[in-house]
């Protein structure tokens, strides 16, 4: 079995009618919102709002009922993947490009469901490259200033160009091997002008994590 199809169908079963869903993005998310469609298609009665341009088309095309965010005042849960977990639930986020709007929506959430393939499960954040949004505005001295804190960063591509966010925004990779104290290179990555989020997500409100495994067993973490 596919270990991201058996994390997010666990998942799923924590929506109710009623409620405003959150949808996130990646391959994970992707099976997270194809088994909400066929919840949908059954009966299941709710409104979501996407994380990003590709997984709010996905969701019209599994006829998943869309809000504008004038319409909503709050998120009921939201299910999306990760890139890595550590044990106290910190996460990287922000392979799939979309960090900016997943934070908003994980932030604002009362609840926010993790989904990952046990492979993402790791002892110290960072074997896996950080994503920053940052302004295109002057990018190479943002990228000069993640140097200094030897991010050995590189500006995100997509085939021969740089790849754009739906913000507009671009991305900045950085190779930090291991986080060991998130926290304070969170709080630093902030204070350089022109990094608009880092895809640090730390004590997000709420957060469970769903590890799903290959012989279609899960793995539960945290509340
Ligand atoms: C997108 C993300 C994704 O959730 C993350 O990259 C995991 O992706 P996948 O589910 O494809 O492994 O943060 O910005």
């Amino acid at each position: 079995m596919d270990p991201k199809a058996v994390a997010a169908e666990k998942a799923v079963e924590y929506i109710e009618n009623g409620m405003v869903v959150g949808l996130g993005t990646g391959s994970t998310s992707y099976h997270a919102i194809r088994k909400i469609g066929e919840r949908v298609s059954q009966g299941l009665r709710i409104r979501a709002v996407a994380s990003s341009a590709k997984s709010e088309q996905l969701a019209r095309e599994c006829r998943i009922p869309l809000a504008a965010f004038t319409a909503i005042d709050h998120i009921d849960i939201t299910i999306d993947g990760a890139d890595e977990v550590d044990r106290q639930l910190n996460l990287i986020k922000g392979g799939g490009g979309a960090l900016l709007r997943e934070k908003i929506l994980a932030y604002n959430s009362k609840q926010t469901i993790i989904i990952v393939d046990d492979s993402k499960l790791v002892d110290t954040l960072g074997k896996f490259p950080l994503p920053i949004e940052v302004t295109p505005f002057a990018v190479e001295l943002t990228l000069a200033q993640l140097e200094r804190l030897k991010g050995n960063p590189y500006i995100r591509m997509a085939q021969s160009e740089r790849f754009v966010t739906d913000n507009g925004n671009l991305i900045i990779d950085c190779h930090f091997d291991a986080i060991r104290a998130p926290e304070e290179l969170n709080t630093k990555l902030h204070l350089i002008p022109g990094v608009i989020e880092t895809g640090l997500f730390l004590h997000t409100p709420f957060t469970r994590v769903i590890a799903g495994y290959a012989d279609g067993a899960t793995q539960i973490l945290g509340a």
